[in-house]
């Protein structure tokens, strides 16, 4: 928990101590349409926004020919947001090249993975190791810091826009060479033996033999496709460093972002965090639409059908009594739950920015489902509730052409404010007005679940045991998650690298790949009285890509008290069942069913708490416990039915004293967040399903609704997708 002496800090700068609204703004697309702009400004304060990204695209209309500059136009915008007292969270403009940069300096292009060289156009897909590429870069950046350094409408710079992608030119090649070089300290023969390439003949006797993955060149060698992975993160983070450069030397007090994209595989968030003040990201869920989760649909994949459903269904902190409840907006609310925690832990529980969500549609799911009334404030109140202390959109105004004239916004191509979304969006920029005493509270994580994109690559990249897409790394590690939070436990998303004092669990699924000192970590961790949980397909390979010899699960072997023999992989739909032993640690009876991966395990000093029912396991332990010093350890030894995952999860929450969020039972749908700060706690009580609800708060305390500042005792009626943020003096 949070030290309630603590200082609280808003997120951005001293002037800010309110949570902010606004959204991607492009008024470079209507700068000869002058009255348009008039309009969004009148429009901007119906909408109550506090904040405008302005200038992410912008490079054509701010050096439209090379060399030559043209301010004027966003020194007109900056000085109107600031007169209409907002921000501006200004880009740099390298998300977008001007044509002439493409096209005069090809080598600003990207060469993909055949190597092939894109040619002029799109977006997000410079070569960041080019240095005319770098030396533009800089030249847009230095102009830009120092024509609004001081500006009182500068509040926070918006680096880029959604990093991504890798480049396979001749530049880059160099770079990783060099990259490489520092890591093996120079020696070529370490590297041979980090990566195997005695392996197939693929021994490098020269640095410069060595080239990056390819599809019809070198993707044997998973040391290599490792290494180059995290050297796609180390390139993307220069470039980004390299941006900032002129912005720190002339604006150094103001802070930096860029926006995530939710968990996209290519870059590794986690290395962002150092180089960045503040994390923001980027959420499009498919709100009233079946949550995906491989592995689980009846009758593919794990149902469930064992001994274990007298362990309970609903396998969360709900109420089973309303089983007809629509739960798919409950379901998709954890997968989203995931990403906010995951963002928020980048800079260690500091609030973040939700940079852009939709006010109603994407043009480029599916299916473009719009968000139906009431959801746009309950998942932006999800951010909220996570972490978030601005909430902002893509986009302001709808683009009258190109690629995204129909993607939602708040201004349609109608232009007034007389819409269902703009409506919602300005109903929700009152409500953030209102609530705006949350603005830099936190959200006191008790639990822990090791989420690591190295150790996603390694498994990812490796042969076996099962290449049918059901290795299934992140969807594992979010259904663990997904536990936690049905179970309104605050949670961190953390990786192998990150502290794991202060936890009370932490759970580290399919940690395959062992980062140096995750072990040794983990077990001073479970010495000093930690709970720790650890799964099947745990502990095969070091930080290169090679096996533990000596027997699985590694260097977590002592902690888990446990040895795996083998891992078998099962075909879809088949499935083995387990049950518990007489009077279990975790008092859990019946069983349980698992499928697609099942280890063969011995115990080494753990205690058996569930064994396998049937096949070539039969007898063999299937859940294991081990305790060491003041804490324990457990062993998954095959993935689990969700709901039988759930039971597990529930009797270990109780067993390890962690507190959900609000006391009581919640109808089923129901989801609470929790905030602090050294006056209050603050919970934001978020209803998923299409009905209304009633929730029951706990007796004897004093709740107030933070938006009115009515007394709320007794019980809280949310409509469909209803919220309620609530209040608590604390003590
Ligand atoms: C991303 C980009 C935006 C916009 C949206 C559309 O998040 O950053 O510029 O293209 O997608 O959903």
């Amino acid at each position: 928990m949070l030290d309630p002496a603590m200082n609280y800090n808003p997120i951005f700068h001293p002037r800010v101590n309110t949570l902010l609204h606004g959204a991607d703004y492009n008024p470079d697309q209507w700068l000869h349409v002058p009255e348009v702009i008039d309009e969004d400004f009148r429009l901007m304060k119906l909408a109550k926004c506090s904040i405008m990204n302005i200038g992410i695209f912008a490079w054509a209309a701010l050096e439209p020919v090379e060399g030559e500059f043209h301010f004027e136009w966003l020194d007109g915008i900056m000085d109107r947001l600031a007169e209409s007292g907002m921000y501006a969270c200004l880009a740099t403009p390298t998300g977008a090249r001007p044509r002439w940069l493409a096209t005069r300096y090809p080598e600003t292009n990207r060469v993909r993975a055949d190597r092939t060289l894109e040619l002029p156009g799109t977006r997000h897909n410079h070569n960041y190791s080019s240095p005319v590429m770098r030396e533009k870069t800089q030249i847009i950046n230095t102009k830009l810091a120092e024509r609004y350094a001081g500006h009182p409408a500068l509040l926070i710079w918006h680096i880029s826009n959604e990093y991504g992608g890798e480049d396979h030119s001749d530049f880059s090649q160099v770079a990783f060479r060099e990259w490489l070089r520092e890591r093996y300290q120079g020696d070529l023969e370490a590297l041979n033996r980090a990566w195997w390439t005695s392996f197939w003949s693929r021994t490098y006797q020269d640095w410069d033999q060595i080239l990056s993955p390819a599809p019809h060149g070198e993707r044997a060698v998973h040391g290599l496709v490792l290494d180059w992975k995290r050297f796609v993160t180390h390139q993307t983070v220069d470039f980004m460093r390299h941006e900032m450069k002129p912005l720190r030397r002339v604006t150094p007090d103001i802070p930096v972002t860029t926006n995530f994209m939710e968990n996209y595989p290519g870059l590794d968030y986690f290395r962002f965090a150092d180089v960045m003040d503040v994390a923001s990201w980027d959420s499009y869920p498919r709100w009233h639409t079946p949550a995906e989760r491989p592995g689980q649909a009846p009758g593919d994949g794990i149902t469930g059908q064992g001994p274990g459903s007298g362990n309970g269904a609903a396998g969360d902190g709900t109420d089973e009594a309303s089983p007809s409840a629509d739960l798919r907006d409950y379901e998709r609310a954890a997968d989203v739950a995931f990403v906010h925690d995951l963002v928020r832990s980048v800079k260690a529980g500091k609030p973040f920015m939700l940079m852009e969500s939709t006010p109603s549609m994407t043009n480029w799911q599916q299916v473009g489902k719009r968000k139906e009334p009431g959801m746009h404030t309950l998942s932006s109140i999800q951010a909220v509730a996570h972490g978030a202390d601005t909430i902002e959109y893509f986009q302001w105004r709808k683009s009258r052409g190109a690629w995204e004239k129909f993607h939602g916004a708040v201004v349609d191509h109608v232009g007034h404010e007389h819409t269902r979304v703009f409506g919602e969006v300005a109903d929700l920029g009152s409500l953030l007005e209102s609530i705006s005493e949350v603005a830099g509270s936190r959200v006191p994580a008790q639990t822990a679940v090791v989420f690591d994109w190295e150790n996603r690559w390694a498994i990812e990249t490796a042969q076996g045991p099962r290449n049918d897409g059901r290795t299934a790394y992140l969807e594992t590690v979010i259904t663990h998650y997904r536990q936690l939070w049905k179970l309104n436990i605050p949670t961190d998303v953390i990786d192998q690298t990150m502290p794991l004092d202060g936890y009370k669990l932490v759970l580290a699924p399919m940690a395959y790949m062992l980062r140096p000192g995750f072990a040794e970590r983990v077990e001073a961790f479970v010495k000093a009285g930690g709970t720790f949980v650890a799964t099947y397909w745990s502990g095969i390979v070091n930080e290169t890509d090679l096996c533990f010899l000596g027997g699985f699960p590694g260097p977590l072997r002592g902690v888990l008290g446990i040895w795996s023999e083998e891992i078998d992989a099962l075909p879809v739909g088949e499935t083995r069942s387990c049950s518990f032993e007489p009077d279990n640690t975790l008092g859990l009876d019946g069983g349980f069913t698992v499928g697609e991966l099942c280890d063969r395990v011995h115990t080494e000093g753990a205690e058996v708490v569930a064994r396998y029912r049937d096949g070539m396991y039969r007898d063999l332990p299937a859940l294991t416990r081990h305790e060491s010093g003041a804490g324990e350890a457990w062993y998954l030894a095959a993935r689990h039915a969700e709901h039988d995952l759930a039971a597990f999860y529930r009797a270990l929450a109780s067993r390890t004293g962690l507190t959900p969020n609000l006391d009581g039972q919640l109808p089923a749908g129901v989801a609470v967040g929790l905030r602090e700060n050294a006056s209050y706690l603050y919970y934001f009580v978020q209803n998923y399903t299409p009905d209304d609800v009633t929730v029951t708060l706990p007796g004897g305390r004093n709740f107030t609704l933070v938006d009115t500042g009515e007394s709320c005792a007794g019980t809280l009626h949310l409509p469909v997708y209803g919220v309620a943020i609530v209040r608590e003096a604390r003590g």
